[in-house]
């Protein structure tokens, strides 16, 4: 049975980490996994997300950015994540369409509908069937990216603040306007913990036993 996850939040949040555990345990599960991110995923993409991410590009235009990353969705919607989807596989994508809502709407305070057409053209209307938002006060999660091993600084991140706390509100009243898709989890909580819940909740939406136990185990 196919299934289409994406994994969001403001920063720091701690995606990646959770995103690998969930890859290996579905895999375990006999489930043909693909594990991706946005910007990115492809040879593209990848290129895209490098002008992107740039923090050199101070110069770049609201609308550039906003064609540019769903220039990059397009290309990995197409070339990636349907044909995975065709062959009843699960996809697990670091970001999606809702990162352009929370940071090019909610943090930049352009016109949602606008963004909303854009990306449906970008993705051909392609919407996830479970969104995980892990959710965390900003200084938290940017004070963790900080700490991070050796990770640069992006384009994003140097943003105020004051964008990063519209972006955490922007994704809350996403995920409450549409509550059977999303699932806000506290990403404060241990690692192990979030886990858990992560599988829960898969397990439940592709008819796997939960196994939150095992989560102590890898
Ligand atoms: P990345 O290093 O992948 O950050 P993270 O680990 O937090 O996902 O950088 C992606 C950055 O791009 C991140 O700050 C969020 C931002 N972004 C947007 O502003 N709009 C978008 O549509 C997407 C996909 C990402």
């Amino acid at each position: 049975m196919s299934l289409f996850i994406t994994f969001e939040g403001p920063e720091g949040s701690g995606k990646t980490t959770q995103i690998q555990r969930l890859a290996a345990w579905l895999r375990e599960q006999g489930q043909t996994v693909l594990a991706t991110r946005e910007p990115g995923g492809t040879a593209i993409g990848d290129r895209v997300r490098a002008i992107l991410l740039d923090s050199d590009h101070r110069e770049m235009q609201p609308q550039t950015e906003i064609l540019l990353f769903s220039a990059a969705r397009a290309q990995i919607v197409g070339q990636i994540i349907r044909p995975h989807l065709a062959r009843g596989g699960v996809v697990l994508c670091d970001r999606f369409a809702d990162s352009t809502l929370a940071y090019q709407g909610y943090g930049r305070q352009l016109d949602l509908a606008t963004l909303r057409l854009i990306t449906a053209f970008a993705t051909g209307g392609l919407q996830p069937d479970l969104t995980f938002c892990l959710d965390l006060p900003v200084d938290v999660g940017l004070q963790r990216k900080a700490a991070g091993a050796g990770e640069e600084w992006n384009r994003m991140e140097q943003e105020t603040l004051a964008f990063h706390a519209r972006v955490r509100r922007g994704y809350l009243t996403l995920a409450q306007a549409e509550p059977a898709r999303w699932r806000v989890l506290d990403a404060t909580q241990p690692v192990q913990a979030l886990q858990a819940a992560m599988r829960a909740e898969v397990a439940a939406r592709l008819g796997l036993l939960a196994e939150p136990g095992q989560a102590q185990s890898t």
